[in-house]
């Protein structure tokens, strides 16, 4: 059974972005669900493999906290024997898993995971079956519309095996895998999915505002709604949404208010091992529509350590 959310607004996983203090910080200002970023099944058994000879638990490398919960690990990785064992592995920790059945990287779709799925249904039916099966934990999914155009419908087809397999919740992110980013999100296509299914709809797909999420909900009926760009250097976006829910107004941050933020965020990163690339990336996009943005980014881009770095962000209050 799927826990309770305290908000409709969820994080969106996102590979080097929704790390554990990111999540944390988008958590402690309202996010009803944080995922970690997508992770390959056979990194997980071979990390569980090393750790298990120094008497370590798989915590070592997929870090979080406790107060990130409800939280969600996302799984990628098509071989059926290696993911109920990675699954079985993630299990005691999360409250959630979650399947990748979205990413349009070559990387991943050439090995057969990701959004190359959504065209292989005896494949998808026997990885969701093997995962219902592997745990008592509720397994959850996350897919685009198809591969290409000609196959934008797609996830109809995937939902319904999804959901007779025993899946517990579904995000939709409506944009092909072979569009990648262009064009927009087919919000139109989150309203279908939501009028054939029985189990709960996570609406995704270019919310950068709280008037944004409410026109999502409202549109398609959408059980929840998941951001990711949006809120990326911005977790006030889940306050802000949440307020706007409930009551049509809510509070604007300011650009000391986003450096504080950023700041916030480097603290909370030094108690995990965030590569120093991931923590430099959170700020440039925490400076992202700042006074001066440009320039800060511009010097974060030299940055070499986190001295360095905090020496630059301090600047930028001046
Ligand atoms: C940098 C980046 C990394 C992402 N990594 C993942 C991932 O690990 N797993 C996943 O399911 N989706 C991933 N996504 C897709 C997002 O979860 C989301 O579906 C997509 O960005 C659309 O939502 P948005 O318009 O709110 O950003 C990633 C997106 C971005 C921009």
């Amino acid at each position: 059974m799927l826990p309770e959310f305290s908000s409709k607004a969820f994080l969106a996983p996102m590979a080097g972005v929704s790390d554990p203090a990111l999540r944390l910080q988008c958590k402690q200002m309202g996010a009803g669900l944080v995922v970690t970023e997508f992770t390959n099944i056979h990194s997980i058994i071979a990390k569980e493999n090393q750790l298990k000879e120094n008497k370590k638990t798989i915590q070592e490398f997929l870090e979080y906290s406790e107060q990130e919960r409800p939280l969600s690990v996302q799984l990628f990785g098509s071989n059926l024997e290696a993911l109920e064992k990675a699954a079985k592995i993630v299990e005691p920790f999360f409250d959630i898993i979650d399947y990748n059945m979205g990413c349009p990287a070559p990387h991943v779709t050439q090995q057969m995971a990701g959004g190359a799925l959504l065209q292989e249904s005896n494949l998808t039916k026997q990885i969701f079956s093997t995962l219902v099966n592997a745990v008592k934990k509720p397994v959850t999914l996350k897919i685009r519309l198809g591969v290409t155009e000609a196959s934008r419908y797609l996830f109809k087809d995937v939902a319904q095996i999804a959901e007779d397999e025993g899946i517990e919740m579904i995000t939709l992110h409506p944009r092909t895998v072979s569009q990648g980013y262009s064009g927009n999100a087919d919000w139109k296509m989150i309203k279908d999915l939501k009028e054939i299914s029985k189990i709960p709809i996570v609406g995704n797909g270019d919310i950068t505002t709280p008037e944004d999420a409410k026109k999502m909900i409202d549109e398609t009926n959408c059980d929840y709604v998941m951001i990711g760009r949006g809120a990326m250097g911005n977790p006030f976006l889940f306050e802000q949404i949440n307020d706007f829910l409930k009551t049509g107004t809510y509070q604007e941050y300011s650009f000391r208010d986003k450096l504080d933020s950023f700041f916030e965020y480097m603290q909370l990163s030094k108690n995990y091992k965030i590569k120093f690339a991931n923590i430099k990336g959170q700020a440039m996009r925490f400076t992202k529509g700042i006074s001066g943005g440009a320039k800060i980014r511009s010097k974060i881009t030299f940055t070499k350590n986190i001295e360095e770095l905090e020496r630059v962000m301090t600047e930028a209050y001046r």
